[in-house]
């Protein structure tokens, strides 16, 4: 059966599928405004941007698509408001945030008209995001690359973030590799939509390095692993030689720190340069953010291509009664 669409405070996206932003330069308008004319909803990662560059990309993007396009800023950042309201003014079509918790960022919602999506891994936060005016909840979980809030699997949080979220679209994020899991999601689980992002790494558009897509490819499941990052939280990627220096306590402090780019960094090392170094090709010392789930991909496709095989893939399963198990090779 055909998938529903996905309206967010009255932003209809046709495909129920949001494109995870990913900082940085990961996804820019080069990803978001294909995602975006394929019917889905394209993400900028602005975190670690400089405002006017993130601007000048959500201003391209725009030009590229009538579809939605959203920007995601981590609260982490040390000017959140400033990229927050930059973007706004660059004409950016939703604000996606996470990784810390901001009430105030409801008050700019409300005063500039513009749909706050809160991505939260918890009940708890899900109903307060709600209560103070989010226009859509996306429950991210363990299986999601990048920073993480929680160490539980997406099947666990989704059932109770469920009951809490009522009235706004709720929409699943974390592992999901292909459209079975998302018919699962939105059938079985009750979800209005799935957010994918490590996909959308392995597409033809992704603006990253061709060596940071081999990574991706070259991966076992073994080689994605929990890291540290100086925003406090643990992250998920790829077991570089930089992650496993990491890991075995190497001291790989930046010797001066060139961004001031986060509210309360630990220095341990400079994310902004280890993230910058991967998506320019230097995969050994860089930091390459991986979903748990990206082994499981061996092709590069097109943005077009991937939404043609989740949808065709998810309506084959949808509602029609038979399980979400892909059919037998
Ligand atoms: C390379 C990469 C960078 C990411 N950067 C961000 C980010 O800047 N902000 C954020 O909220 N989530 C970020 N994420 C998380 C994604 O937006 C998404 O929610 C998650 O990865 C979904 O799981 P999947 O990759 O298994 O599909 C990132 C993920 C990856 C793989």
């Amino acid at each position: 059966m055909k998938l529903p669409s996905l309206n967010i405070a009255g932003l209809k996206a046709p495909i129920p599928l949001i494109q995870g932003g990913m900082s940085i330069r990961v996804s820019t308008s080069a990803l978001a405004a294909p995602v975006a004319n394929a019917g889905g909803i394209g993400v900028i990662g602005g975190s670690g941007l400089p405002e006017e560059e993130l601007q000048e990309d959500i201003r391209k993007a725009k030009s590229l698509t009538s579809g939605i396009v959203g920007v995601n800023i981590m609260y982490a950042m040390k000017n959140f408001y400033n990229l927050v309201i930059a973007s706004i003014d660059a004409g950016v079509d939703m604000v996606v945030t996470g990784a810390g918790f901001s009430r105030d960022i409801f008050k700019i919602g409300k005063e500039k008209n513009i749909p706050i999506v809160m991505i939260v891994s918890s009940a708890k936060l899900a109903g307060l995001a709600e209560r103070l005016g989010a226009a859509a909840v996306i429950a991210e979980a363990k299986e999601a690359g990048g920073h993480l809030g929680t160490d539980l699997a997406l099947r666990e949080i989704f059932p109770p973030i469920r009951d809490a979220v009522k009235n706004i679209p709720l929409i699943a994020a974390g592992g999901i590799t292909n459209g079975y899991e998302m018919a699962e999601m939105m059938e079985k689980y009750g979800a209005d939509g799935v957010q994918i992002a490590s996909r959308f790494v392995l597409s033809k558009e992704c603006d990253v390095s061709d060596s940071f897509k081999q990574a991706y490819l070259n991966a076992a499941k073994d080689d994605i692993v929990l890291t540290t990052s100086p925003v406090g939280l643990p992250g998920r990627a790829i077991n570089t030689p930089f992650v496993e220096a990491l890991a075995k306590g190497a001291d790989l402090k930046a010797k001066r720190c060139d961004f001031v780019c986060l509210k309360k960094c630990d220095h341990h090392y400079c994310i902004n340069e280890r993230l910058n170094m991967s998506k320019d090709g230097n995969i050994d010392e860089g930091l390459v953010f991986s979903g748990e789930n990206t082994y499981k991909m061996k092709s590069i496709l097109s943005v077009a291509e991937i939404f043609e095989k989740f949808t065709t893939e998810a309506e084959s399963v949808y509602r029609e009664g038979k399980g979400f198990a892909p059919p037998a090779e």
